[in-house]
């Protein structure tokens, strides 16, 4: 680190930051220590301090294998849906699919479906992901975060679910992957308020069957069986307190086999449906 930056690193630990943010502002915002930058690194950390979100104040972070853009236009990725893509490469290679047809429900910054291209190109499989959201918003963020990352095998749907899809995509779907909002609205009042940063609509969901939040995933589970090929399968990230309502729906929405997974957290966290 040059003699700039870490006068600058002092300078931030001094207004109140975090020493080892302090560390990523400054390596982010003036990687070859010219002074000229300070201005924006300064700038990043007024908005770190204010409460910003860091991943939203660098405007970048990891997910597996892939280095999103992050903004407020989406939710930002979390570790343990790194997990679900674990998950759902396991199911497409128990299938053992030539050339998987993917939908990403919900695609946010495209952190799931982008992240199982990705990793199926790695393996030498050319999948093929339709991006859905209802948010035009964060459709364009994941649209970035395709072309950042050369992939071309998607197209990005606004649609509420299923609702604006293609239909000739019925019954043709291998894994149909979601991370719907599922936070009920008591819930989100009493959240960390840094939560408050994320768009409303890709955490708080509406209660339904009596289950706080469960409105999103309710209907997700219920209308994934119709667009899935014979033995797809739906991977499905929802609240620990969802496991036994998702199973129940899963089941009641006619899927042949269905399991619950843990997360790293030892918390009930994905559903596996297959149809
Ligand atoms: C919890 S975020 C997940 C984002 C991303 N998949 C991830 O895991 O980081 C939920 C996403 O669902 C989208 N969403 C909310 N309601 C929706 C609806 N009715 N139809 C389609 N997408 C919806 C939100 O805009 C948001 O991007």
């Amino acid at each position: 680190m040059t003699d700039v930056n870490a006068e600058l690193v002092s300078e931030l630990v001094a207004s109140g930051l975090d020493r080892r943010e302090a560390r990523w502002l400054v390596e982010e915002f003036v990687p070859g220590g010219d002074p000229e930058a300070a201005p924006a690194v300064r700038a990043a950390a007024t908005r770190r301090l204010s409460g910003e979100p860091l991943q939203y104040v660098l405007g970048h972070w990891p997910f597996r294998s892939l280095d999103l853009d992050v903004d407020e236009r989406a939710l930002i990725p979390r570790p343990e849906t790194e997990g679900l893509v674990d998950v759902a490469l396991k199911e497409l290679a128990t299938r053992d699919v030539a050339a998987p047809l993917m939908v990403d429900l919900g695609c946010g910054s495209g952190a799931i479906g982008l992240s199982l291209l990705d990793e199926l190109r790695q393996r030498g499989v050319t999948g093929t992901l339709v991006a859905v959201d209802e948010s035009r918003d964060a459709l364009a963020l994941a649209r970035r975060n395709a072309l950042k990352h050369h992939l071309h095998a998607v197209s990005f749907v606004q649609s509420s679910w299923f609702e604006s899809l293609d239909g000739s995509l019925r019954s043709r779907v291998d894994l149909i992957v979601a991370n719907p909002p599922y936070v009920s609205e008591d819930e989100f009042d009493v959240l960390d308020p840094v939560l408050r940063y994320e768009p409303v609509g890709a955490l708080v969901s509406p209660d339904a069957h009596g289950v706080p939040g469960f409105d999103d995933v309710a209907t997700v589970i219920r209308d994934a069986p119709s667009w899935l090929a014979q033995g797809g399968v739906l991977v499905l990230e929802h609240s620990h307190s969802h496991r036994d309502p998702a199973l129940a729906a899963a089941l009641g929405a006619g899927f042949a086999h269905v399991e619950d997974l843990e997360d790293l957290a030892g918390q009930p966290r994905v559903l596996v449906a297959r149809r």
